[in-house]
């Protein structure tokens, strides 16, 4: 059984897709210990804590410098064997790149190698599809090295755009159609290779 930690910065509806997927058996050979935000108050960590889970707000503004040590160090004291990324929007550099190298996973909302990379998050990489003109996006589960987007990519999911799409309603149908349902299964695969 492998000890995950999840790391969110906001409202957390991949790590409730988690948490659900823990309590459904999609996700049997890990269980998550904890949840760490980079930003206090957000609703993540209401999750978390509705669920039982242990939470912690490490943030990359306090920490400055320390933020990457401070991360491993939570990591190690309990044991995380797999790190995985839901929603988190801070760059991870440095120690915790190296000591966890092949077991943080993040979940982007594009096909990578679209609408990736530096400055593509959350909205932005739906009105970047929308602006392109793409008709098929989607949402990919890859592992994290020092290249932003970059790492090896372990599942991914896609999705139609509408004509009438907006970021919103893209940002949402990509959820629930492919992040959703993605994320939980990456984890599960990665879990179960030892
Ligand atoms: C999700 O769409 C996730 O894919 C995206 O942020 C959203 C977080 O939502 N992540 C990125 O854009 C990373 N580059 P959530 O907090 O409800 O899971």
């Amino acid at each position: 059984m492998k000890n995950i930690a999840v790391l969110v910065s906001g409202g957390g509806t991949n790590l409730q897709a988690l948490i659900d997927a823990q309590n459904s058996g999609i996700i049997k050979s890990g269980r998550i210990r904890a949840v760490v935000s980079n930003k206090a108050g957000v609703y993540a960590l209401e999750r978390a804590q509705k669920a039982g889970i242990e939470t912690a707000v490490i943030s990359k503004r306090e920490e400055g410098e320390n933020f990457s040590h401070a991360l491993t160090e939570f990591m190690k004291a309990r044991n995380i064997d797999l790190i995985v990324l839901a929603g988190f929007l801070a760059i991870l550099d440095g120690e915790l790149l190296r000591e966890y190298k092949n077991r943080i996973i993040n979940i982007h909302p594009s096909l990578i190698p679209s609408f990736c990379g530096d400055g593509f998050y959350g909205l932005r990489v739906h009105q970047a599809a929308l602006d392109y003109g793409v008709k098929v996006t989607g949402a990919t589960v890859h592992f994290v090295n020092e290249v932003v987007d970059g790492g090896k990519i372990i599942m991914q999911k896609a999705v139609y755009i509408d004509p009438d799409d907006t970021a919103e309603t893209l940002q949402r149908r990509v959820m629930e159609e492919a992040e959703w349902i993605i994320l939980p299964r990456a984890v599960e695969l990665v879990c179960s290779r030892g």
